[in-house]
């Protein structure tokens, strides 16, 4: 069963063609990241257009590096179906990936089938060598979710948790700001904190409703007012001037200090979680899931071994949506008419 799989919810594009839910055939990213760098976040019209720019030569470079590897001349015929990313995510940047699969699902007649991007996250890690068992605890952690889902088996999954304002990888992108580093956030945070004292600076851990509900715009507004009072200001600084005013190791004691709190919350609530519901695996995904410090904490906190895809499968990609494509497929019936699938921006689990 090979199922071809394309994201297209944000600012990548990425194409891939995965093998029985488990093997990875041939994977292609195109980033339109560079762009959004200097504006802070995404720009949805920016990406909108680098999507349509470079959907189909991605498709055709994964499709001929897949017929090589196979010497084969026509890949369509070992191409068992199409999956997709409708939601959630960015309506313009949806709406590329999902006319795209839908117009070869029709003209090489191949089963389509809708994929939530957030649940793709989860399925980066069936690609590992060890697989996760079910019943599985995922942490979903990205620029948009920050979730614990438990999941009994595939497509029965029950979100025990999630943010109750922003998410985790939001927070990081707007502290970012403050310290003056580019989008996105997180790796440039991650970079920045590792000359910083995790300890130099007191952060809150936000109280939220919920046992296993998170709240990360406290943590950004503390933040923000810890940096104002780092170079001498009052509230009254606007955030666009502290880059210029924080020093270089004022920047890595904000970066280290906020990683570590942001993390700590993370890691608590999926302990309490993992004491609960006593999952057999524990997974984290997302592009935040790319995180050290995360990686780091939890795998200390955990009795059981932490499980996490390789970086460039943590972030946004055609490999996580190809492979949840073929758990889809081999469930049968959860195919979609070819000329009927919409997007839908405000997916929910
Ligand atoms: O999953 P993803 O690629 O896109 C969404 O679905 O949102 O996640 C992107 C988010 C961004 O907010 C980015 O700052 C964050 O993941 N991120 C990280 C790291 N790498 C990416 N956050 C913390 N540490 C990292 N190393
Ligand atoms: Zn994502």
């Amino acid at each position: 069963m090979i199922i071809l799989g394309i994201e297209s919810s944000c600012d990548e594009t990425g194409v891939a063609l995965v093998e029985d839910g488990r093997q990875l055939l041939a994977n292609g990213l195109a980033s339109s990241m560079d762009i959004h760098a200097n504006y802070g976040g995404v720009i949805p019209e920016f990406a909108a257009r680098s999507h349509i720019e470079v959907i189909l030569p991605l498709i055709d470079n994964v499709l001929s590096e897949f017929a090589e590897a196979k010497n084969i001349s026509n890949p369509w015929q070992k191409i068992d179906g199409i999956a997709v990313t409708y939601g959630a995510g960015l309506s313009g940047s949806l709406l590329v990936g999902v006319m795209t699969a839908r117009t070869l699902a029709i003209l090489k007649k191949k089963p389509l089938y809708p994929v939530n991007h957030v649940e793709a996250h989860v399925y980066a890690n069936f690609l590992l060598d060890k697989k996760p068992q079910f019943p599985l605890l995922a942490l979903i952690v990205s620029g948009g979710h920050s979730q614990l889902v438990y999941f009994r088996n595939h497509f029965d999954y029950s979100l025990i948790g999630q943010t109750v304002d922003d998410a985790v990888g939001e927070a990081f992108d707007k502290v970012a700001r403050i310290c003056g580093l580019p989008y996105p956030g997180g790796p440039n945070i991650a970079l920045a904190a590792k000359a910083g004292n995790p300890r130099s600076i007191q952060l809150p851990k936000a109280k939220v409703d919920g046992e296993y509900n998170f709240s990360f715009s406290g943590l950004k507004t503390a933040v923000l007012r810890a940096s104002q009072a780092l170079v001498g200001a009052d509230y009254r600084l606007e955030s666009t001037k502290l880059p210029e005013r924080l020093s270089v190791s004022q920047k890595a004691d904000i970066a280290a200090s906020f990683q570590k709190v942001a993390m700590e919350t993370l890691v608590e609530k999926t302990l309490k979680a993992y004491e609960e519901y006593q999952p057999k695996s524990v997974v984290i995904a997302g592009g935040v899931a790319a995180n050290q410090e995360l990686r780091r904490q939890l795998s200390e906190a955990l009795p059981l071994e932490l499980q996490y895809a390789p970086i460039n499968l943590c972030t946004d990609n055609g490999a996580m949506v190809a492979t949840l494509g073929c758990y889809m497929a081999e469930q049968g019936g959860l195919e979609v008419s070819p000329y009927e699938l919409q997007i839908n921006p405000n997916l929910k689990m």
